[in-house]
């Protein structure tokens, strides 16, 4: 979603905010545009539809060597993708680039009679409003940014120059996440730290109600209530081959084939497989504490949401008194639920910055509940909220759909409920198998990757031309399945959905025809036969079935067979689920679309 940078130094402005914004593309972006300042206060604003080659096809006619400049990339929430309604918004000499929402920027607008507005935008009021405030430069302008914050409803991260300050930039955040990146003899702003690697390790986390005054050499945070803030530096731990496609086409395809040295960091310091124990520092619960856990809320968007689904499966197998409840975040935070005592939530987001996610958190802390993070993004706002919390230490995930994040979720929210499970006394016998599977898990992966992706692209490309599928499980096999349809969905813009495999004959069944292709996830175990009398169904309907499947013999006459070798039967679903990943990749390469960027879509929902 939008993305904010800037710079204020001795280089070209312009090039840090194009390489910048370029670094934020994945987060998805309509629209994008730049505005900098020459040292008279003189400025340059540049702005595109569409991509960031379209504005950089202007920037080559409009090279300056101004050292200030902020930028940004748009997605559309008010008014349509197009030059005007994209940033930076000019009013009078300030121009403000914002990430968020203003709620009440009807009734600010209504206010601004004097204003001519340009856009349909509400962040174009917010500029209008700080300029009011500003009266030409007669008041400093971070003043006029505070005065006008205090009357926004809604949420924000905002970037503001002027032309008659140009040595210093303001910035501010609520629920829209800002770092500083201090540099020497040079500071950088951007919306997500991956805009600063290459030119800083050095950055400082933005908190909600803060504002910044930023020059060169210069730092100085307050309150919107004027309290001074003393500052953290923290170090930027990722490196610039973490967000580069390293020899792959794409970042969707890298991401998938790194999960066995993504799963390892999730796993590292975590395990000890001679004990048959795991150990997780970061929740920050007592053994007390754990005991004392009856509930478990799982709460999470896409993605995240799916793999809440699937690890309260798991969890439950090893867990007799734990309940556990998976919600969607963008539901929950307006539901009356009763949430039992003793009960902790666990907060799954890979860029922990998402709206919805955020906001049930912050019901959920209302009520005086523990909550626990497994987000991915260190430093993001989600992980700084929650009361304690695992990191999933996948590195950056750059393409828009979460693959590697996925896998190291459930493993990691599996791990915590083994945690529990351990306090509370559940027999080793009983955990060793979860924790032995988990700790070969990455060489599991590992072996599948090495060996399926030149099949699964066959069958990619046998399966192409459908415009609908259908994804199929059973048990753990289910939320997977839900997962893979997702995956398809989203990058391929095939029509997949996913059924439990039992609700078949209620409904879904009467889809079955050529139109369609279905794809079953058949683990092993208890439910195998019932999985196998239920895929006789569909082919005595004229299905054309594609199964995944770890079972040594499997003989009925479906299109394709994907056999999963590997010894791990609990998480063999885990497995599966890279099957999932590589289909929806190579049927959207066949389909010739954006595989990292679909359309629609943004990697980091920060708007509700
Ligand atoms: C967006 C992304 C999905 C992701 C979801 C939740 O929709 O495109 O891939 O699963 O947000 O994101 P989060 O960062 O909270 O895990």
């Amino acid at each position: 979603m939008c993305g904010i940078v800037g710079y204020v130094g001795e280089k070209k402005a312009q090039d840090y905010l194009i390489s910048g914004l370029k670094r934020l593309e994945y987060r998805g972006y309509d629209s994008a545009g730049i505005v900098t300042l020459d040292d008279e206060g003189k400025a340059t604003l540049l702005r595109a539809k569409g991509k960031i080659a379209n504005l950089e096809e202007k920037l080559a006619r409009a090279k300056r060597d101004d050292h200030i400049g902020i930028g940004h990339t748009r997605w559309a929430t008010h008014g349509e993708p197009s030059e005007t309604n994209a940033h930076p918004h000019q009013a009078g000499s300030i121009y403000l680039v914002h990430n968020g929402i203003i709620e009440n920027y009807k009734e600010l607008k209504a206010q601004l009679k004097e204003f001519e507005f340009q856009s349909e935008t509400d962040s174009e009021v917010l500029a209008a409003l700080i300029n009011s405030f500003y009266q030409n430069g007669q008041y400093p302008l971070v003043n006029a940014v505070v005065q006008a914050l205090k009357l926004v409803k809604g949420t924000y991260g905002i970037a503001v120059v002027s032309e008659i300050e140009p040595k210093e930039m303001v910035v501010a955040r609520s629920g829209s996440p800002l770092v500083i990146g201090v540099g020497h003899d040079e500071t950088l702003i951007a919306s997500d730290a991956s805009a600063l690697i290459g030119h800083t390790k050095r950055a400082i986390y933005l908190n909600d109600g803060e504002v910044a005054v930023i020059g060169k050499n210069s730092i100085e945070i307050k309150t919107l209530n004027a309290e001074p803030v003393s500052a953290k530096v923290e170090e930027i731990e990722t490196n610039l081959a973490a967000i580069q496609k390293g020899g792959y086409d794409h970042f969707l395809l890298k991401e998938i084939m790194e999960q066995p040295e993504s799963l390892i960091e999730t796993l590292r310091g975590r395990v000890n497989l001679k004990e048959g124990m795991v150990h997780l520092g970061g929740p920050g619960l007592s053994e007390a504490e754990l005991r004392k856990i009856k509930h478990l809320i799982i709460v999470g968007c896409g993605t995240a949401y799916h793999a809440g689904l699937l690890a309260g499966y798991y969890i439950e197998q090893f867990s007799p008194e734990l309940t556990i409840e998976t919600v969607i975040a963008s539901e929950y935070r307006y539901r009356s639920a009763y949430i039992p005592e003793n009960s902790v939530a666990l907060i799954v987001s890979q860029s922990g910055e998402t709206a919805d996610t955020l906001a049930c958190l912050r019901e959920i802390k209302k009520q005086g509940v523990k909550t626990i993070g497994i987000v991915n993004a260190i430093g993001s706002t989600i992980a700084r909220e929650v009361d304690g919390g695992t990191y999933v230490h996948v590195g950056p995930e750059i393409s828009v759909a979460s693959t590697k994040a996925f896998t190291s979720q459930v493993v990691a929210m599996v791990m915590f409920g083994l945690t529990i499970a351990q306090a509370k006394g559940v027999k080793g016998a009983m955990l060793r198998p979860y924790v032995e599977e988990i700790a070969h898990l990455p060489e599991e992966i590992r072996t599948v990757l090495d060996k399926v992706p030149d099949q699964v692209r066959k069958i990619a490309e046998k399966h192409a031309e459908y415009d609908h599928a259908i994804y199929l499980g059973r048990d753990t096999a289910y939320p997977t399945a839900m997962e893979g349809a997702l995956k398809l969905k989203e990058v391929s813009y095939v029509d997949a959905n996913a059924y439990a495999f039992g609700e078949l004959k209620h409904g879904p069944l009467a889809l079955i025809d050529d139109r369609f292709f279905e794809v079953v996830l058949l683990p092993k175990g208890a439910l195998y036969e019932k999985a196998v009398s239920n895929i006789q169904e569909v082919l005595a309907r004229g299905g054309h079935v594609v199964v995944v499947t770890n079972a040594d013999r499997f003989d009925l006459p479906v299109e394709d067979v994907v056999k999963i070798e590997s010894s791990a039967e609990l998480f063999a679903p885990l497995l599966m689920n890279l099957v999932s990943q590589l289909l929806a990749y190579y049927i959207t390469v066949c389909k010739g679309f954006n595989v990292d960027q679909p359309r629609n879509l943004a990697k980091s929902v920060t708007v509700e």
